[in-house]
């Protein structure tokens, strides 16, 4: 059986791309149009089937515990004033039948050290593991209808391994990612033989690179438990993924949607720009004020 149940978002990182907003806000807060990041994970989590949410946060991060958290007065407000759509709209952030939990990464010791820190709401079994700040938009989704994740788990279900997504990048971009080789070079999903972190183009093994949605078997925690410190002192992931390759099934797979690096500033803006692109009220404006400022000269 390879059923996914739990989701683990690791939203313990620094976050320093992005100070100073980032110095109060994290960064999984940070919203797209009128939702924070950390909700379109959450929505892609839950569409795939998981019912417990495990949120790897710091303690400077309360604003994404209060945000999955009951509002009383707002809702109390909103009640009164009769405001019904927009009471849904906050008591729907969780549906009733998911719970939340929260487990603190006291230091950010990378990746790898904040998945670790789920282990004991997740036990032994399979979970997933999603970075809130790639943002991966299906609306547009053509066969399968499915978010990301979902089309992962279902993979994950049929062939009991797990799934690893992975992105094809342009070869000079290859130094950023972590990057798999695979079996069956047009396969997909293809079964993964290696992974190098932040290969030299010249070197790497190909061009696929891993983004931030995993289906893991939880021999990975503890492989983990196993792994030194690597890159910048910190227990990296893709080294417990690595070892798990020697041991079990592990599959890379090119999904069907968009990704936004929210990592990045310029990711933020994208997506920004993509999703007010698409909501129904914001398309016009938004398109009739991105012809304008084109057509302006350049300074
Ligand atoms: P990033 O590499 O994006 O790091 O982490 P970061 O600290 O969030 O951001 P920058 O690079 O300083 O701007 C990838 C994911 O892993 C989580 C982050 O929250 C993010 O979702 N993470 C990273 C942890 O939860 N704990 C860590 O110790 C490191």
């Amino acid at each position: 059986m390879f059923k996914v149940r739990k989701a683990v978002f690791p939203v313990a990182g620094l976050g320093t791309r992005f100070l100073p907003a980032t110095k109060t806000v994290p960064k999984e807060m940070l919203p797209i149009v009128d939702r924070p990041l950390i909700q379109y994970a959450v929505d892609e989590a839950i569409e795939a089937g998981c019912d417990t949410l495990v949120f790897v946060t710091n303690r400077y991060k309360h604003a994404v515990a209060d945000y999955f958290d009951k509002a009383y007065e707002l809702e109390q407000k909103l009640e009164k004033s009769g405001k019904t759509e927009l009471l849904a709209m906050i008591r729907d952030v969780l549906p009733a039948d998911v719970r939340a939990v929260f487990v603190t990464q006291a230091e950010a010791l990378g990746l790898g050290h904040a998945v670790m820190c789920a282990e004991p709401v997740v036990g032994n079994e399979p979970f997933a593991v999603l970075l809130p700040d790639d943002l991966i938009w299906n609306n547009r989704l053509g066969s399968t209808g499915r978010g990301a994740l979902g089309q992962m788990v279902d993979i994950a279900h049929r062939d009991r391994s797990s799934v690893i997504a992975v992105q094809d990048v342009p070869r000079e971009q290859t130094g950023s990612y972590g990057i798999v080789d695979v079996n069956g070079v047009t396969d997909n999903p293809a079964d993964i033989r290696g992974m190098v972190e932040k290969p030299h183009p010249e070197v790497a093994p190909s061009t696929r690179a891993v983004v931030g949605r995993y289906v893991l078997s939880p021999r990975i925690f503890e492989l983990l438990h196993q792994t030194r410190p690597g890159k910048g002192g910190e227990i990296q992931l893709t080294d417990a993924i690595a070892a798990l390759l020697g041991e079990e099934r592990v599959q890379a797979y090119e999904f069907e949607g968009r990704r936004f690096d929210c990592g990045s500033r310029v990711g933020l803006v994208e997506a920004t720009i993509q999703f007010a692109l698409d909501h129904d009220d914001l398309a016009g404006p938004v398109r009739a004020y991105l012809e304008q400022a084109l057509a302006e000269p350049r300074r």
